[in-house]
């Protein structure tokens, strides 16, 4: 038959995006309406006013991605969309509008874990073949997956308080810059003194892949808190750069320490965090010491957007996996 192409909706946070996949990994269409704008004023994410966003964008979104891809709803195999985690609310206007689709075009529905939706972005540079481990770092999300096959994840190791991308957001909100705070403390980070501020690692236990953020968050608030009672004031590029050092550090380590235990040869990173310059510069070394390799998506794939939904999708699609029109919105999905 012909090669199916999947339309993907993905409406998790605060960007209603759609999609159009061909094979699981020819896009066709990637339409990203982003709310930042308007979370900006707020300095983060407001779950209600997301939802109404959601619900005034989705059918233009959708109509757009098809549009682009130069196809109709007749031409598409299947129907997939992000059923959590992710806010309530805002999973729901697209469930809902998968399933007017799904029903209206007699399609199948298939709903995606929106975690494994940012791991199989790495499908569209590279390639997704299990066994491997996924570094998920994004504004929510950090986490290590064992990926043993293509429906089989584990997670060996997870944040006990701050995700890292909400360690950069508080940081740069802290230091006065804006939503989303991860971009420019990544720049910023480029320019500084790496020998002017050191601040502390958070190892946990010996063995352990878990990771800690909030400690290097308080820290970096301290020594700003401090400067300001010294009537100083520090190089924002100095806080920038010692702030990155400490999260790649530890997020590069405890990476190769999961490769070593696991023996995989492949890494995918995936997330919002992906886009890091300095994560990507060191995991990138540290693998070619360790003769691992690792793949990073393209940067317009690494925040959310529904193409890697619909590369998520793809495998489901080949098994058959769908799910009924009763597919609700869970907000602490796991993987
Ligand atoms: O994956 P994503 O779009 O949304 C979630 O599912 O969370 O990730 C957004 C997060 C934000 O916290 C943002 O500050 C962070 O990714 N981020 C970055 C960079 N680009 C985006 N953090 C550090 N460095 C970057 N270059
Ligand atoms: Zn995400």
């Amino acid at each position: 038959g012909r090669t199916p192409l999947i339309l993907a909706v993905e409406t998790s946070c605060d960007e209603t995006s759609a999609a159009v996949v061909r094979g699981g990994r020819e896009i066709l269409s990637n339409v990203i309406s982003s709310q930042a704008a308007i979370h900006k004023r707020f300095g983060g994410v407001v779950p209600e006013v997301a939802s109404r966003r959601h619900v005034e964008n989705v059918t233009r979104v959708i109509e757009e991605a098809l549009e682009q891809a130069q196809v109709t709803l007749q031409d598409v195999s299947a129907i997939a969309v992000t059923y959590g985690p992710g806010l309530v609310g805002a999973l729901l206007v697209g469930i809902a509008a998968a399933k007017a689709i799904a029903y209206a075009c007699s399609i199948p529905l298939i709903g995606v874990q929106h975690i494994a939706g940012h791991i199989y972005a790495n499908v569209l540079s590279d390639g997704v073949e299990p066994p491997l481990l996924a570094l998920v770092v994004s504004g929510g999300h950090t986490e290590i997956v064992y990926m043993q096959s293509h429906d089989h994840f584990e997670f060996l190791g997870r944040t006990r308080d701050d995700a890292v991308g909400e360690a950069y957001d508080k940081v740069a909100r802290a230091m006065g810059l804006e939503y989303p705070g991860g971009p420019i403390l990544d720049r910023l980070a480029q320019e500084g003194d790496p020998n002017a501020i050191e601040f502390p690692r958070a190892w946990l236990e010996e063995g352990s892949f878990d990771f800690s953020f909030s400690g290097l968050k308080s820290a970096v608030l301290n020594a700003l808190h401090n400067a300001e009672q010294r009537g100083d004031v520090l190089r924002k590029e100095d806080v920038a750069t010692g702030f990155q050092a400490s999260v790649v550090d530890v997020l590069v380590e405890k990476t190769v320490g999961a490769v070593k235990k696991t023996g995989v040869k492949k890494v995918v990173v995936a997330g919002g965090v992906a886009a890091n310059q300095g994560l990507r510069t060191r995991l990138t070394a540290r693998a070619a010491e360790e003769g691992f390799r690792v793949t990073f998506p393209p940067l317009s794939l690494c925040t959310d957007n529904a193409a890697m939904i619909a590369a998520a999708a793809f495998p489901l699609y080949a098994r058959g996996e769908f799910h009924g029109l009763e597919l609700n919105a869970i907000a602490n999905l796991s993987i």
